[in-house]
Parts: C-alpha cells; structure tokens; sequence
C-alpha cells in the first residue's frame, strides 16, 4: 500500500473505458441518450479520483456538458479521464469523449466535461487528498486551468448552497 500523502503523477490515475453502444442505449433516432454518456462519463471521472486518492468518493459538481455530434448505435464510445487539478479534499477530473466507427476506423471527438468530486473518510466526511504531479505539457496546462475551473464551480455551489 502507497502512502497516502505521497504526491503521484497525472499518468498513474488516468482511465480509458470503452463501450460498445447497444439498442438499449439509444433512442427511436438510434442515437445514444444523453444521461447514458453523462453516467459513463461519472464512472470513469469517479475511478480517476479513487485510483488517485486511494478513497472512497462522491461527485459534487459536474460542468455545463454540450454534446457536439451523435453517436449511433454500434460506434464504440472511448472515454478518456484524467486528473487535472487537487484542492484539499476535493479533485478536478476533466473527461473527453469519442466516438469510434468500427467498421471504418473514423473518430470523433464528442464532448468534453469536467467533474469535480470530494474524497471521504471513514464516516463520510471530506479528507486531504495528496498532491498530483503534472507531467507533460498538456498536464500542466490542464493544472493551471484547472485551478481557475475549480475555483468558478466553488463560486457557482456558493451561489447555489442549498439549505438542508
Ligand atoms: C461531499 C460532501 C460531504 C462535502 O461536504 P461539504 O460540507 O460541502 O464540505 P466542504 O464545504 O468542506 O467541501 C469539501 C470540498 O469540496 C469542495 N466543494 C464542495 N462543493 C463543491 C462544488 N459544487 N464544486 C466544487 N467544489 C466543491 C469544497 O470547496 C472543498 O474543497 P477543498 O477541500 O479542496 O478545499 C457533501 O457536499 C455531500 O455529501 N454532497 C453530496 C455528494 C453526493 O452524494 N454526490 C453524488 C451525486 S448526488
């Protein structure tokens, strides 16, 4: 077992997770539905902020989603998450999705998102989360971004705070 404050690189926490997509994914245009790609696109940001922090996690902001183009049903769907930025105990994970047609090879990029989730402890509350090493230009750009990013969804859940 890693130590759990030791900082760790972009690389060692970034996911890809294919799906193949299946007539119950799709509408009557056979095009997939929106909240099938949203949840794909929870799990893998999810798994992202797990395999960094080594806890258990929840979701606590997703940004805007726009999808950009259909995917039809048969395209493979490559979702690809890495970790952008760390707060203390929250992560910034940014998520980009294609899709692929197998039968000719031509990709499309389709949407872009960016999830923010909060690691907890043993009776759910937040907890420090160890630093991320950005690596190659691409991280480093996402890591200067990133903080700016988390820094508007902070704004936003002010604005927003429900009272329970
Ligand atoms: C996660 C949870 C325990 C955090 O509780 P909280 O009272 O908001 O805790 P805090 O205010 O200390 O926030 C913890 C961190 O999350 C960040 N955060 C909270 N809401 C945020 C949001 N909407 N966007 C970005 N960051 C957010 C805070 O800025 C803080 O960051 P830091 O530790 O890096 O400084 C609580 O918000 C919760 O249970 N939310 C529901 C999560 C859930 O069930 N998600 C599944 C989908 S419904």
């Amino acid at each position: 077992m890693t130590n759990l404050n030791d900082p760790k690189k972009a690389s060692e926490s970034a996911v890809e997770m294919r799906n193949l997509v299946m007539p119950n994914h799709t509408n009557p245009q056979n095009s997939i539905f929106g909240g099938v790609v949203m949840s794909w696109i929870d799990l893998a940001a999810a798994m992202v902020a797990e395999r960094h922090s080594n806890r258990p996690v929840v979701t606590v902001h997703v940004d805007d989603i726009s999808f950009k183009a259909p995917i039809k049903i048969g395209d493979h769907v490559l979702i690809k998450a890495s970790l952008n930025f760390v707060g203390n105990s929250s992560m910034l994970v940014g998520v980009k999705v294609y899709a692929e047609n197998p039968f000719t090879g031509i990709t499309r990029h389709t949407t872009t998102a960016y999830l923010a989730f909060v690691a907890l402890d043993d009776i759910g509350r937040p907890i420090k989360v160890r630093g991320v090493i950005p690596e190659t230009e691409d991280e480093k750009r996402r890591f200067t971004e990133g903080a700016i990013r988390i820094e508007e969804m902070k704004k936003k859940n002010a604005k927003n705070k429900i009272k329970v």
